[in-house]
């Protein structure tokens, strides 16, 4: 790293939630992988916080056996950060002890993460602030979920704002770290012929689909108070569709991304109790298969969702009339994050093979994990017999890159951005507002109307009525993974 570049960056990073999940499977063999490519400064240093009373060499102990197995060619660098972590046990409810325990840490610019439930980033904020740990530089980043709803959204939003600026405060969407994901801003945007066809005219419909074929395994408790809509459509599913509809910005800086965002989750259409019955559907996994693996159904007394759909509006210019399937779920038959736009027929269909209703319409398809490939769906005769020059087939333009660059985790790429203090793949307060504002909407509605979940077994694309919003491309890309 160059002399400048290691100037401008923060050193320390205090890691709240250090023994929780998140820290273990993603936050620290991030940082493993930035200090063995020798990304952070020289001086780093790492002060884990949690609730479990170890002293340094236990908790070094504790993380070095979760890391070993999976981390066995970087020993090396996996050492160089256990050296560099020293372990902080506190109560993290506990604002006083917090300031105590953790001020002797504010001798330099500091950024602290808060990989903790959402009920605690005030306490754990206030005992920063009192450490002196939120002072002019230092910087703070938040994971998702920003509250429960539009209410305690605004309350956490509000209370931050009493200890630091909105440009010091960094909302992690850890999908906006995914290199697939910025991709699509390079598509849109690099692209004459995308610049031309993206609006209603062109436009038909715009899927948006994540697949998981994990279940809620281990995280009940959390799951049954968010389901679906709050875990995944609140965020990233509204990250991405904001990414494909907005405005071009008048440049890559955070705030004029993100201002552009903003006004698209804005003209977002409130969902209506009269509506919610044909534009949404809520399913929730059964016992069955899932990649030859039989599980067991989500058990859980309330209507929780573990599968949503949702038909979406923009309201704006530019988007009239185009729905936005968005489609997210646990236990489906395949993983796959996909998005898939849909051109409108040509005007006027001159050909007698097929038929105009047989033709497929142009799609793009953007496919996000677990591979990554873009294709793009013609209509053409070269695949006809010789005398057949106007009989058109559907032709798909493959666009994969023959070989796929190594790839980082998305992490990797956002606590970088967090210490040198770049904000542009972090979410603003006000779209997170605005994101809850339409979740609630939802929510509000499948009150009013009295929406239930519906059983699916776990391995198939959900309940009946999910069906109509997802994409053509779901079924194909079944059937490429289970082979002919
Ligand atoms: C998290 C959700 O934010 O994203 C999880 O809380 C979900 O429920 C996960 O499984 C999906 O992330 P990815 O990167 O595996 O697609």
């Amino acid at each position: 790293m160059d002399e400048r570049t290691e100037l401008r960056m923060h050193d320390t990073l205090l890691l709240f939630g250090a023994t929780g999940d998140l820290s273990q499977r993603y936050l620290f063999p991030s940082l493993l992988h930035l200090l063995r490519d020798r990304l952070l400064p020289a001086s780093f240093r790492l002060i884990a916080i949690g609730r479990h009373a170890y002293v340094d060499d236990a908790f070094r102990d504790w993380l070095r056996a979760r890391l070993v197995d999976r981390h066995a060619r970087d020993l090396d660098a996996m050492e160089d950060m256990l050296q560099r972590t020293s372990y902080v046990a506190v109560d993290l409810r506990d604002r006083d002890a917090i300031a105590s325990t953790l001020s002797r840490f504010a001798d330099r610019p500091s950024v602290s993460y808060l990989a903790t439930p959402p009920n605690l980033f005030v306490p754990v904020c206030e005992g920063l602030a009192a450490a002196g740990l939120l002072a002019n530089p230092s910087r703070l980043v938040l994971e998702k979920p920003i509250g429960h709803d539009l209410d305690s959204a605004r309350a956490i939003n509000a209370s931050l704002r009493m200890h630091l600026d909105e440009d010091r405060i960094f909302r992690i969407d850890h999908y906006l770290g995914k290199a697939p994901v910025q991709n699509l801003l390079a598509l849109r945007f690099g692209n004459t012929l995308l610049e031309a066809v993206w609006h209603y005219r062109w436009i038909e419909s715009v899927d948006i689909l994540v697949a998981e074929t994990a279940g809620v395994d281990g995280r009940e408790d959390y799951y049954a108070r968010y389901g679906a809509l709050r875990d995944m459509v609140q965020n990233h599913m509204l990250q991405l569709l904001a990414l494909i509809a907005m405005e071009p910005p008048s440049t890559l800086d955070a705030d004029s991304i993100r201002d552009e965002k903003r006004k698209v989750l804005r003209a977002l259409r409130p969902m209506t109790a009269a509506d919610a019955a044909t534009h949404t559907s809520r399913g929730r996994y059964d016992a069955g298969v899932v990649e030859g693996q039989t599980v067991s159904g989500f058990r859980y007394a309330g209507e929780v969702e573990t599968l949503v759909a949702v038909r979406a509006y923009i309201d704006n210019w530019r988007w009239a009339g185009v729905p936005f399937n968005l489609v997210t779920g646990k236990r489906m038959a395949v993983r796959t994050s996909e998005v898939v736009v849909s051109f409108k027929p040509v005007s006027h269909w001159l050909f007698e093979r097929p038929v105009r209703e047989r033709a497929t319409p142009n799609r793009l398809v953007m496919r996000l994990q677990p591979e990554e490939n873009i294709e793009l769906d013609l209509m053409g005769s070269l695949a006809a017999p010789e005398w057949g020059a106007m009989e058109l087939q559907p032709m798909a333009l493959d666009l994969s890159m023959s070989s796929a660059p190594h790839r980082r985790i998305a992490y990797e790429r956002l606590l970088l951005d967090a210490l040198n203090g770049n904000q542009t793949l972090f979410v603003r307060d006000d779209e997170v507002e605005a994101a809850w504002q339409w979740i609630d909407s939802i929510s509000d509605a499948w009150r009013d109307a009295g929406i239930p979940t519906q059983p699916y077994p776990a391995g198939s694309w959900g309940p009946a009525d999910a069906a109509p919003f997802l994409p053509v491309t779901a079924c194909a890309t079944s059937r490429e993974r289970s082979g002919p």
